[in-house]
């Protein structure tokens, strides 16, 4: 993928335009209550958390609002532009490093790295996470607007990201969330977890 497709244009479009962004504030709201709520019950305390690949940076500013507590709020996108424009680190997911979040976000990124930067970027998470991954990626299995979408990148099985994702030491608990070995508090009945 070539790193200057995201550019302003892009973010203006996918995301900043209300007549042409593909999710809408009430669904951005919405989705970060779900999570957090899942957190909650889980009795994670989120004392950092990071967004890989953020693009516009829209979950943390959501994130803050619902979670003021968090004072340790990181944001990571390997575009030039995104880290100009919105303020974030610019590092990748296959570099992703520091010290470990609670809850780690990696929403709609790993679409556009090839399989073998796919699964270090994944390695990296599951470093960096010691609680809750909220993973989103685009699949072949999924059904996708094409007129409204960005169609670019790599379309692989739901089921590679779950095997790589296991592999690496998650628990799909389904939705996108994904719990870390390493929360040793979280004790759900079977047919929570897939
Ligand atoms: C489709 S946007 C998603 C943005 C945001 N996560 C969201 O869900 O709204 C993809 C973002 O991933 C970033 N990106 C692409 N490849 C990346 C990589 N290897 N590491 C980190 N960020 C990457 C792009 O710069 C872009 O901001």
């Amino acid at each position: 993928m070539s790193a200057s497709q995201f550019n302003r244009e892009y973010y203006r479009r996918f995301y900043e335009n209300p007549t042409t962004a593909i999710i809408s504030a009430a669904e951005r709201r919405n989705e970060i209550r779900f999570v957090l709520s899942f957190c909650r019950h889980i009795g994670l305390e989120i004392r950092r958390f990071s967004d890989v690949g953020a693009g516009t940076g829209w979950w943390a500013r959501e994130f803050g609002r619902q979670y003021r507590s968090c004072r340790q709020v990181e944001t990571f996108d390997a575009s030039a532009e995104a880290a100009r424009i919105y303020g974030h680190r610019r590092v990748s997911a296959q570099e992703l490093a520091g010290l470990p979040s609670d809850l780690v976000v990696c929403r709609d990124v790993l679409r556009y790295l090839p399989d073998r930067q796919a699964k270090r970027a994944i390695a990296r998470l599951a470093s960096k996470c010691r609680g809750v991954l909220y993973f989103q990626v685009v699949t072949s299995d999924d059904e996708v607007d094409e007129d409204r979408s960005d169609m670019t990148g790599y379309f692989r099985p739901a089921s590679w990201y779950r095997r790589t994702l296991e592999r690496a030491g998650f628990r799909d608990v389904g939705m996108g969330l994904f719990v870390s070995d390493k929360f040793s508090r979280f004790d759900p009945f079977a047919l929570e977890v897939r």
